[in-house]
């Protein structure tokens, strides 16, 4: 949905709210599986958000209504639910066990984020949701502890994911990408101008959605590897320590995916350092292959891809695309592109008329513009 459609949209329905916030979605260049492995990340916030508007109410119970889907659910943190009401519900449940006391309020939500692709649609409504109440209960937590808790809420629904979605959606900041440390959970910016080039997402439009996946066994492998290390040798304190060879030398306590999955992260690693530096001085050829070297990474050796996502990355390699891989958790959802601004269209439109022909999908083009983190809006700034 157009800027402007949206903006409309905002001002019919949030013009009596006491709060207004907007909570983007992320993208991430490089470091795909390894925030929960301690290791550097390279995500951005993007100008696609989703916008909440909150009243205050005297009396409970708190009610939450997604203007787009036409729905309203009412929230008391002991319901099983499922879908997007589960993550209010997980909320709401971890705040009586934090014994935080707030006042109860009506929420409205717009969104112009598409979910299932793989750009933290969740983290957002999370995160945006717990700013809101943050700020009008005056609780005073930071974005760190905000980011942290919308953690928690998704381990509570069942997906045990690292900190990267949250951060990248509370600390995103205009044309800058987040070198993120997720040991130390400390970050620096670096510029994300790249002047002639340009990122592009293309939505598989297959459903990405980690409930279920061999996610949670991704992580397992990981902390049994990284255990199996620590047992080896001495001061190891983490993944950042660990090096190719000593993933082989605990080669016979894994299975033959398990330490392909261990050889991935200890190479991602290598390549967000590599990345990071490329960014700073501009050198698009270096990222781009990296990417493509990426989505080889986890699509063979970590094993966390799909036949469309795969298809859209061989897809651009042909149409010789300066970089793509799948980008997020996997099993579907977007593939990131970096192309040249002045033959972008042309190449995407090859990409997906084929992407339609073979699989009979429809891939749509999420142009990738760098916004900030999560924030709120005054209704005259509308
Ligand atoms: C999902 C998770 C993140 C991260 C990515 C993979 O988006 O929520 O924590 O692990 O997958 O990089």
């Amino acid at each position: 949905m157009p800027m402007n459609a949206i903006k409309e949209k905002l001002k019919s329905h949030f013009k009596d709210t006491h709060l207004i916030v907007s909570a983007p979605g992320r993208i991430n260049i490089i470091g795909e599986h390894i925030d929960y492995n301690d290791g550097f990340v390279l995500p951005a916030a993007i100008d696609k958000a989703i916008y909440l508007g909150f009243t205050k109410k005297e009396a409970n119970p708190t009610s939450i209504q997604s203007i787009d889907f036409g729905e309203t659910i009412e929230i008391d943190g002991s319901k099983q639910t499922s879908g997007w009401a589960a993550y209010f519900e997980a909320i709401h449940q971890l705040m009586k066990e934090k014994e935080m006391w707030h006042q109860s309020v009506s929420c409205k939500i717009i969104s112009n984020l598409p979910v299932g692709a793989g750009i933290s649609s969740s983290a957002a409504l999370c995160c945006g949701y717990l700013y809101g109440l943050n700020e009008l209960n005056e609780w005073g937590m930071t974005r760190l502890e905000i980011a942290k808790f919308a953690q928690q809420v998704e381990h509570a629904i069942g997906v045990n994911c690292g900190l990267m979605d949250q951060y990248a959606v509370m600390f995103g900041m205009k044309d800058k990408a987040i070198l993120l440390d997720c040991k130390n959970e400390t970050h620096q910016y670096v510029d994300l101008k790249l002047r002639k080039h340009a990122l592009y997402l293309i939505n598989s439009n297959i459903k990405h959605e980690l409930i279920g996946t061999p996610y949670n066994d991704r992580r397992r492998t990981c902390e049994k590897i990284i255990r199996a290390i620590q047992d080896r040798y001495e001061n190891i304190p983490s993944w950042q320590n660990v090096k190719h060879h000593m993933v082989d030398e605990v080669k016979e306590q894994l299975t033959a995916n398990e330490h392909q999955q261990g050889i991935y992260v200890v190479e991602e690693f290598q390549r967000v350092k590599y990345c990071a530096a490329k960014l700073i001085e501009l050198n698009v050829t270096a990222i781009g292959k990296a990417l493509y070297e990426t989505h080889e990474g986890l699509s063979k050796q970590f094993q966390v891809s799909c036949d469309e996502t795969d298809l859209l990355v061989a897809l651009a390699k042909q149409n010789n695309v300066l970089g793509a891989r799948m980008m997020g958790g996997g099993f579907g959802g977007c593939t990131i592109n970096l192309l040249e601004k002045e033959t972008a269209q042309n190449k995407i439109e090859v990409i997906t008329a084929f992407y339609k022909q073979k699989t009979g999908l429809e891939a749509n083009v999420i142009p990738v513009n760098i916004g900030k983190g999560v924030d709120h809006i005054t209704y005259d700034n509308l």
